[in-house]
């Protein structure tokens, strides 16, 4: 079984309108807290790079404020072209502080 590798990503306090953009081990994330969950989403569209910092939030979708692709933050996956993906972590908030599992 492997080992969980949770890394402290931010303290809930420091979200604003339920977000905050990170760059952890070199990557861009954008942390989402959608009702009182937590998601973490690679901050960087695969079409042309832009940021989801502003992106519109419908449901769990996504939205890219560049062109509108539109991303499921739960999978990461494009909401019309599931094989598109954006990278997702793991992610929790444990009394106030937000980790994500980074993996290897
Ligand atoms: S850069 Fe995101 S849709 Fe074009």
């Amino acid at each position: 079984m492997e080992e969980e590798n949770w890394t402290l990503a931010a303290q809930e306090s420091e979200l604003k309108d339920d977000r905050k953009a990170i760059s952890l081990n070199g990557q861009n994330i954008l942390l989402i807290r959608k009702d009182d969950e937590i998601f973490a989403v690679e901050n960087r569209c695969i079409h042309m790079n832009c940021k989801f910092t502003r992106g519109e939030l419908n449901g769990y979708n996504l939205k890219c404020p560049c062109h509108d692709w539109e991303f499921d933050i739960r999978s990461g996956e494009m909401t019309v072209a599931s094989e598109l993906k954006l990278a997702v972590y793991p992610a929790k908030i444990d009394s106030g502080t937000i980790y994500i599992e980074m993996g290897d």
